[in-house]
């Protein structure tokens, strides 16, 4: 089944295809009369929402889940969870904690009788549906992504790595400002590198501790939170380190006159955005927020297409 772990699990023409699915106008019911399954480790505004009305508006009935309503390995096991979970639902969504868990759900569906596709909705690692999201805002103002530049100032965390990816896709010139020990790893970094070499548009990246050297003369400005759900104890440590990465007033002044900016969402006006910036005549968040939707009817769509290449 083509499960959905990361961005980069999507090939070329699984990327175009999601893209497409996710415009088109009108709406096919691919999913009509079945069930979607959207199990929650953590909360959300956005992702549980979206996800259930593009489930909704494409024939399906979501089930919304709690995980502490299943209890991941302490009620029982991830993958009776799982195979319980395809008995009902013809796609099993999750936001978890650890992204292991993904591939352990999607190992134990695959050796059952009901083999039915595992889609990211936010680990530890990634959070790919965003990223599509985020792509779909850029490509409505922008066109073609291509030789843009996106600069993401903060914590390279699940966020930042998959924008980073689907900017490789994109053939975009990705950067990357964050305090020293919260960048990516030479694990990430060669994994881009692949991937940019893979989709052959030409993506680049490149890492700074400088928020006003990744700033300067960028088409788009990113920022997600600087503690991550799961985070919470590292909070005091956090708010030192990434003092000084805050998007604010004077790193629009070093971007493009018409920068975008961007944020996935909750924000935390004063920490990795001042409100006049998330607020001000340059924010693209809310338009970020519509196209979960969007972006999430297209990947569930493409997830049951029953003729891939
Ligand atoms: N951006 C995002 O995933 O928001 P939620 O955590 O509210 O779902
Ligand atoms: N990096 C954030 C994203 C929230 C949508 C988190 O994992 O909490």
């Amino acid at each position: 089944m083509p499960d959905l772990f990361d961005i980069d699990d999507f090939t070329p023409h699984d990327y175009a295809r999601v893209v497409e699915l996710a415009l088109a106008d009108p709406v096919t019911r691919v999913l009509e009369g079945q069930g979607v399954a959207l199990l929650f480790e953590k909360p959300s505004a956005r992702t549980r929402n979206s996800s259930e009305m593009a489930a909704f508006a494409l024939g399906a009935h979501p089930v919304y889940i709690q995980g502490t309503e299943v209890g991941l390995d302490t009620r029982e096991s991830v993958e009776d969870i799982a195979r319980t979970l395809g008995c009902y639902h013809r796609i099993v969504c999750a936001r978890v904690f650890d992204h292991d868990v993904l591939a352990r759900m999607a190992f134990a569906l695959e050796a059952s009788e009901f083999d039915v596709p595992v889609i990211n909705l936010l680990s530890d690692r990634a959070h790919p549906c965003q990223a599509v999201a985020d792509m779909l805002t850029l490509r409505e103002i922008m066109g073609d992504l291509a030789g843009e530049v996106l600069a993401y100032i903060g914590d390279a965390n699940n966020m930042c790595r998959s924008l980073a990816k689907a900017a490789m896709m994109e053939g975009m010139h990705f950067r990357v400002a964050s305090p020293a020990g919260y960048s990516f790893s030479a694990e990430d970094l060669a994994s881009l590198h692949a991937l940019s070499a893979a989709y052959g548009r030409g993506g680049t990246v490149n890492c700074t501790t400088d928020p006003i050297e990744a700033a300067g003369g960028a088409d788009a400005l990113y920022t997600d939170v600087w503690t991550s759900m799961g985070q919470e104890e590292e909070k005091a440590e956090r708010l030192a380190a990434f003092a000084g990465f805050t998007v604010d007033d004077a790193l629009l002044d070093v971007a493009e006159p018409g920068v975008l900016v961007l944020h996935c969402l909750p924000a935390h006006r004063g920490e990795e955005i001042a409100a006049s910036v998330l607020e001000g005549s340059h924010s693209v968040v809310w338009k970020q927020a519509a196209h979960r939707q969007t972006a999430m009817r297209g990947i569930l769509a493409w997830s049951v297409e029953e003729d891939r290449p």
